[in-house]
């Protein structure tokens, strides 16, 4: 069929005013964004995450090809729009991912394989303790030769641990954790360690008892690859806004290699990327930036090589007026946790402005008649990058391996004495994984901040280099500091504890 030149140009002409593309938009509002986030829209998105986990042998830890078909449906998502300068950063981390198991005198023990450790096989192996806290290899005792060392969590790396067990000529060590709960900890890199597993401080303590009674042989299986790979993060700007003031906010693409990650943190990946669409119908005074970060489970990496490459341009800095985290938001025992940003209730101060932050949220769920507990600002996320530059920040957190209170069951309902997410960081991290109640409240917190800081960030004081200096160091202080603690666990990603 022949169609005139005449009607293809009237179609042209038309086009603008039937999508309003440009001329229709109003300002965003906070309630009108909020009315567009959906249920079954974030579900679908949770949906979309989880096939992409089972088409790519059910994780999407980063430079897997989950990972990068995850990168690939944001950017593809976000491009479509037409309202972001999308662009996918490139950066090389080193992966390590494998299994383990193991076998204590004829049963399974849950291990975890600490990050870039050694492979091994040992079979039906002694088990030999090492009385101290196994930090030097003369710690270790001679026996340990060729065998399976057991030493308790605490005092030094999990790295020298690892370390002083190989020249002491262990063949395998089991490190166990010095409080209540399991443990998966980070080498921190590669290196010539023995093949090591975490596990609790209750299975430490079972072997303890039969070490007792006498000889304990174990079996310890573990598979692992340690290899370069390149990742992505997603970063999408609106085309319009004021860029010299911009809000950015984020979460991470990827997920642990045991699972498909869509707790923690496909919720906030969706999160953040349906509100990116909703944002799409409107105008904004200020830029808006939203970033997928990658390897945000190996340690923070996607939003520190982010932050790193900016080679410290004061400019870039002073342009984001504010940092907003979201890493994990429809946990499936959840409390709605709002980052302590003026640590009224840990004491870990964020950068000035971030007690805004915090204030800013409160208000949301107060106005729906929701509840809300400050979650400890620790930076054990993505925001760590920002707060160490002296950048505000704040988000949601609802929670990960800790168990919920009888006060917070009593708030949020929901079970007490029971994890947070008890699925957190494994394969049942699943579609089936997520309190839609929170998953959808706290999207909408996400609209609500989004919103109110792309029309004005008169509530947070004007960007001042020198008080974010100050800011920073004292991050920097605290980050430090917040390590030695031994009753510290993972926070809201573990799998990067380091001691
Ligand atoms: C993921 O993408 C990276 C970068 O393009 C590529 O090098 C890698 O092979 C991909 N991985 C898989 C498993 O497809
Ligand atoms: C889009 O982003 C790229 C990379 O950050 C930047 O170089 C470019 O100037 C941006 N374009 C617009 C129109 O903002
Ligand atoms: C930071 O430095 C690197 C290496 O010199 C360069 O490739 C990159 O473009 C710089 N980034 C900015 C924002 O200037
Ligand atoms: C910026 O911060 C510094 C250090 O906190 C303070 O002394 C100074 O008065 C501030 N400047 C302005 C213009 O507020
Ligand atoms: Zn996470």
């Amino acid at each position: 069929m022949r169609t005139s030149t005449s009607s293809l140009v009237s179609v042209a002409l038309a086009l603008p005013a039937l999508t309003g593309a440009t001329i229709c938009k109003n300002f965003v509002d906070s309630e009108r964004l909020q009315e567009l986030i959906k249920l079954e829209d974030l579900l679908a998105g949770s949906r979309k995450l989880q096939e992409l986990a089972d088409a790519h042998g059910g994780n999407r830890a980063f430079g897997s090809g989950g990972h990068n078909a995850t990168v690939d449906f944001v950017y593809d998502t976000l491009t479509a729009l037409n309202y972001y300068n999308v662009t996918k950063q490139p950066f090389t981390e080193l992966f390590s991912y494998g299994t383990g198991k193991l076998i204590v005198g004829g049963e399974a023990v849950e291990a975890n394989i600490m990050t870039y450790t050694a492979s091994g096989t040992l079979v039906d192996t002694p088990i030999i303790l090492a009385p101290g806290l196994g930090c030097t290899p003369e710690e270790f005792p001679a026996t340990v030769a060729g065998n399976i060392a057991l030493v308790q969590r605490g005092s030094c790396t999990f790295a020298a641990k690892a370390g002083s067990a190989k020249t002491a000529g262990a063949a395998g060590l089991i490190v166990y954790n010095n409080v209540p709960g399991s443990l998966s900890g980070t080498l921190g890199g590669v290196g010539n360690y023995a093949p090591v597993v975490g596990i609790s401080l209750e299975a430490g303590q079972a072997i303890l008892a039969d070490l007792e009674a006498g000889p304990v042989t174990g079996s310890l299986d573990i598979n692992a690859i340690v290899e370069q790979r390149v990742n992505y993060n997603v970063i999408a700007e609106t085309k319009g806004g004021d860029h010299d003031n911009v809000l950015v906010l984020g979460g991470h693409s990827d997920s642990v290699g045991a699972g498909p990650g869509i707790n923690d943190d496909g919720s906030g990946s969706i999160g953040i990327l349906r509100v990116a669409e909703a944002l799409s119908k409107f105008k904004v005074k200020n830029a808006v930036r939203f970033a997928w970060w990658g390897a945000e489970e190996f340690g923070l990496l996607g939003s520190r090589y982010y932050v790193n490459q900016l080679n410290g341009s004061a400019t870039e800095l002073a342009r984001m007026r504010a940092y907003l985290n979201f890493d994990m938001i429809a946990s499936p025992n959840y409390v709605n946790g709002i980052y302590d940003g003026d640590g009224s209730a840990f004491g870990l101060v964020g950068p000035a402005g971030s007690d805004a932050i915090e204030k800013e949220f409160e208000k949301f769920y107060d106005s729906k008649g929701a509840k809300h507990v400050p979650s400890a600002f620790s930076g054990r996320s993505d925001y760590a990058a920002f707060i160490e530059n002296g950048v505000p920040a704040g988000g949601i957190f609802t929670g990960a391996e800790v168990l919920k209170t009888e006060a917070e069951a009593a708030l949020f309902g929901g079970q007490a004495g029971v994890a947070y997410d008890k699925n957190y960081h494994t394969a049942r991290d699943t579609y089936d994984n997520l309190n839609h109640e929170a998953y959808l409240t706290n999207s909408k917190a996400i609209a609500h901040t989004v919103a109110t800081y792309a029309l004005s960030f008169d509530s947070l004081a004007p960007v001042n280099l020198s008080k974010r200096r100050y800011d920073a160091a004292r991050a920097q202080f605290t980050r430090r500091g917040s390590h030695g603690h031994a009753g510290e666990h993972s926070g809201p990603c573990g799998g990067g504890d380091t001691i």
